[in-house]
């Protein structure tokens, strides 16, 4: 049976019980430190349901082989249920085509490919690529690469107190030197959304190319990159409740036919002599390689299950979450909220007044509450506000109120000990 004829009714209106949706993650089951876990670092990176470990454990136990390859039976079959991912993938992303949709190892290598593909052959000296002061690591190192090979120039549109993007300094920003507009959707260390349809409206006004990384936006917001008008709009697995080491890079197919792979190998190609190389038609001709097949499988798993939870119903009830975690911190005198933006996913950045963050998050997991602390892979943004590091817990749509409860709890007791 494919993953399709399984999975439930695509966003379909659901009543969304948090406590049967937490059955389906066998991990947060689990007792840490003689008490129940609390998960609190989705950000970092989600649980998997049992629908993803089955899809996965059935890939590898029944149905595997290589694909494209083979006329036998497994090769055949596992050929189907990759394709069949790609379409789940299209369809959870609102792409227009299978086409669009290139399988890769995450949003890192996503970003990668489009700076090396479709960049860097079409940028010159004094050119700019456009980011943001938000940006993860992975949406700054790739283009700062860029822009060593080429001598383009990277510009960075600062955040503002509240850890938003300056739409003002942004519009000033874009010019005819602007070869790409790269930003992310949602901050993985503020939870900031940043207002991307408005941001890619206003290049497409100077005709600038757009890519969003959307790796934080895809376990919380419905997608439609049609609607949203982007080039490119890339996402990782693994935050999405499915495998790592998969991703998707949406492109506009007429983009992808336009680029030159920067990765050449079985797969990617039509013909081979010594003398010249035909290449595929996108996206295949981006997937050099045997792929990861089953992770495919498993990421299309995982959008299925996203998808009959209902996207609508997460991000209501992670709103919720929200809304009671930040008034609930915002009681304690003694905790800073970094990333107070107007538009957020559940995500809460924080200080705690006199202790170190990596003291926060050793303590509340001694309580088995599991939050991340450090720059969360995002430098510039604590630079920006002056800090080392921040404490964060993230929540995503399996967590409760009784979770934001405990980190609460969590913290007063971190104050005690500190003897605050
Ligand atoms: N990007 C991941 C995070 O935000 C690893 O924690």
């Amino acid at each position: 049976m494919s993953i399709e004829a399984e999975t439930p009714i695509h966003r379909r209106p659901s009543v969304f019980d948090v406590t049967c949706v937490r059955l389906d993650f066998p991990a947060l089951q689990q007792i840490i430190h003689k008490e129940p876990l609390a998960y609190l670092d989705n950000a970092a990176s989600a649980q998997k349901p049992t629908t993803v470990i089955d899809a996965l454990s059935a890939a590898y136990t029944f149905n595997y082989s290589n694909v494209h390859r083979g006329v036998h039976t497994l090769s055949q079959r596992a050929t189907d249920a990759y394709e069949g991912a790609r379409e789940i993938a299209q369809r959870f992303l609102g792409a227009s085509r299978a086409e669009e949709v290139v399988f890769v190892r995450g949003t890192t290598e996503g970003i990668n490919l489009v700076a090396q593909s479709f960049v860097r052959p079409r940028i010159e000296a004094g050119d700019e690529i456009l980011i943001s002061e938000l940006e993860h690591h992975s949406n700054i190192v790739p283009w700062q690469m860029v822009c060593q090979q080429t001598g383009a120039r990277l510009r960075v549109v600062p955040i503002t107190d509240r850890g938003e993007v300056d739409l003002d300094v942004y519009a000033d920003s874009l010019s005819q030197r602007t070869a790409i507009v790269a930003v992310s959707h949602v901050s993985n260390s503020l939870g900031t959304i940043n207002p991307v349809r408005k941001m890619v409206e206003l290049a497409k006004q100077h005709g600038i190319p757009t890519l969003i990384d959307g790796a934080q936006a895809a376990p919380h917001l419905s997608l439609d990159v049609g609607n949203l008008g982007c080039d490119f709009y890339t996402v990782s697995g693994h935050k999405l409740f499915g495998p790592t080491g998969i991703g998707v890079l949406y492109g506009r197919l007429d983009r992808l036919e336009e680029m030159e792979p920067y990765q050449g190998g079985g797969e990617m190609i039509r013909s081979v002599t010594f003398e010249s190389t035909e290449y595929n038609s996108p996206p295949h001709k981006f997937e050099a390689g045997t792929p990861h097949i089953a992770g495919a499988i498993g990421l299309a798993a995982a959008m299925a299950y996203v998808e009959g939870l209902g996207l609508d119903a997460i991000e209501a009830y992670e709103k919720k979450l929200l809304k009671y975690v930040t008034r609930r911190l915002e009681e304690l005198p003694e905790v800073r909220l970094i990333g107070t933006a107007d538009e957020k996913a559940a995500v809460v950045s924080f200080l705690v007044d006199g202790v170190h963050a990596h003291d926060v998050g050793t303590i509340l997991d001694q309580k088995g509450i599991a939050v991340r602390v450090g720059h969360h892979c995002a430098q510039p943004v604590m630079d920006r506000f002056g800090v080392p590091a921040t404490a964060r817990a993230s929540f995503a749509f399996y967590n409760t109120i009784q979770e934001a409860d405990r980190l609460v709890d969590g913290i007063e007791y971190v104050l005690e000990v500190f003897g605050r």
